[in-house]
Parts: structure tokens; sequence; C-alpha cells
């Protein structure tokens, strides 16, 4: 008998074929967002989970669900799953790693670059009909060439970021949990290591790429936001929660940095209204990865792991090994 599979919300019709081939597949193909409770009661009965970072996976799912083997993430940030409570569970976690460094790397720059010279602001202006003389002055912002880039949180799309700051000519600082290898330094434009304090006093543009932990809960709020530049742009691209979205307002709208571009926000998809009031914050609905390519790939990556963890090997992007063996 296959073992028993939830798709937990819409995928590509062709690796939920994929997973048709391993798995009696119970799909999501209306997208139907569950709550943690119907998440609960979906998984009943399954072996298997797919999920996304919409989906709380939490210790009462665990509870509820004793047949649980596998929780399969398709997003390389897994802060939707108690992995403490997966690992007590036995459950193995898995996320996307790798796959989708490189896009969300091209995101941050797209989102940085947007920030800095005011294209969506511009635009609004322009299919307004506002549009009516070229000035000197209009929509003049920082520049990004030449700039000192700051980037927090050094992991694998961090460092991507940080390479193509080399074609801009720019200096870059890094702030992260530990040091870098010296020579990854080298490979990310010769990236210097300083404390957060540092990089956010010296730093034009500063991109935030670190993973949501209860320790990186506002790592940015009212104080950091005192600490940057008067003419410095922030970008997150990470989670939502890691920056602390009504300081942000309150500094955007006070003109304390120059401007933001947001991709996640706290509560997503719900998100602080202050910010459709602000013409300096570009915003963008959490698709840092979302190139066809990439987002095909993490969900192949996905239902890898998920096929190994339910044939009994280890999958390839294990988030907790001591479960294996009692799972
Ligand atoms: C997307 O946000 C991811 O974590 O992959």
């Amino acid at each position: 008998m296959k073992p028993k599979i939830l798709v937990a919300r819409a995928i590509f019709p062709e690796v939920l074929a994929r997973l048709e081939q391993h798995f009696e597949v119970e799909s999501n193909q209306q997208d139907h967002i569950y709550s943690a409770e119907q998440l609960l009661a979906a998984a009943r009965g399954r072996d298997g989970l797919f999920t996304t970072p919409s989906e709380p996976v939490n210790a009462a799912l665990f509870a509820a669900n004793p047949q649980l083997r596998a929780v399969c993430n398709m997003a390389v940030g897994y802060n939707n799953i108690d992995l403490a409570a997966a690992t007590s569970a036995g459950v193995m976690a898995t996320n996307t790693p790798d796959v989708l460094n490189e896009t969300t790397a091209d995101f941050g720059w797209a989102l940085m670059m947007a920030t800095a010279r005011r294209i969506t602001e511009s635009e609004h202006f322009l299919r307004a009909g506002k549009w009516k003389k070229w000035s000197y002055d209009s929509f003049v912002g920082p520049d990004v060439h030449g700039a000192t880039l700051g980037v927090i949180g050094m992991g694998r799309i961090g460092q991507a970021i940080a390479r193509r700051s080399l074609g801009f000519d720019m200096q870059v600082l890094y702030h992260n949990r530990s040091r870098l290898a010296p020579e990854l330094e080298a490979r990310a434009n010769n990236a210097q290591y300083v404390s957060k304090q540092e990089l956010l006093q010296r730093a034009d543009h500063v991109v935030l790429v670190l993973p949501y932990s209860k320790a990186t809960h506002h790592t940015i709020g009212a104080a950091e936001l005192e600490l940057m530049k008067p003419g410095a742009t922030l970008t997150n691209i990470a989670r939502g929660g890691i920056v602390d979205d009504d300081a942000l307002i309150a500094a955007l709208a006070a003109g304390r940095i120059a401007a933001a571009g947001i991709d996640v926000f706290e509560n997503e998809p719900a998100f602080k209204p202050g910010f459709l009031g602000l013409s300096n914050v570009v915003l963008t609905p959490h698709i840092a990865s979302a190139s066809t390519p990439t987002r095909l790939a993490m969900a192949n990556c996905a239902a890898d792991n998920l096929i190994a963890a339910l044939s009994g090997e280890t999958p390839p992007n294990l988030l907790n090994p001591e479960v294996v063996g009692r799972a």
C-alpha cells in the first residue's frame, strides 16, 4: 500500500503527478488556506505533509497525528514548523535550501534598486497623469553604485547578494551569527564582518536576509532605525517579524531613513495599513523566490524530501537528523 500524504496548498500539476506515482495523495489544488485546526484535521491518517510557509505546523498537530512521519516544507525558511515539537514527536522536517539562492538574491537587488531609485513611486506618478515636465530634482534619490552595502544574515543568499555588488563597485559590510571563513568573505566581494550597530551606522543600503526565530524577532526596531543614516534604505526579503513594522512606518513617515523595500510582513498576508499611505516604501507580496524555474525547483526539492523520507531513506534536506531511526 502506498503511503498517504497531504499536499496542503496548490502546487505545479507536474509535481503533483510525480507525488501521485509514489503516494496516495490528498491534494488542495483549490488552494484553500487551512487554519491550524483545519490542517490538524486534514493531516489525519496521513504519513507525510507537503507544506508551504503559510501552514502553521505545531505541537497540537503532532499530538493529534502520531502516524505522521515527515513534514516537507516548500521554502528555505521553516519558522512555520515547530521543529522542537517535530523532533520530540519523531517526525522528520525538511526545507528547500540552495535551489532559490540566486533567484532570491536577484530579487533582493531588484527591490533594493527599486527602493533607492524610487521606481514604483515614479511609476504611480506617471500612471496618475501627473507627469507634466522633466525637472532636475524629480524623483532624485541615493545612488547604489559606489555606496556601502550592509547585509544582515550572511548565509548563502546573503553571500549571493554580496557577490553581485562587485559590478556596482560597492563596499560590503555584513553582520551574522558567526564570521565567515576568509575565502567566503573574499568571494562575497571582500565583505567585512562588523557589529550590527556599526553596519547600521555605516551602510547606505541595508538588506535583511536572516532566518526568523525568537532570537531574531524585531532585529530592526526603533532603536536600530535611529542608528541608520538619514539617506539610507532598508530592504527586507527575510521574514515578517524581523522588522518591527510599526517602528518602520513611523521612521519612514518621519523621513528618518530615505526609503524601504519590503517583501515580507508581520502576520502576512495581512499588513499594517500605515504602509499604504507612504510613498517612500516599495511593497511586494512575498515573491523573492518567485521565478518559474526556481519555484518549480523548490516544489521538486520538497517532493524529493518527501519521497526519500517515506521510503526509509534520509531526506537530503533533513532539519532534525536526531529523529533518524525513530520516525
Ligand atoms: C520563502 O520565503 C522561503 O523561505 O523559501
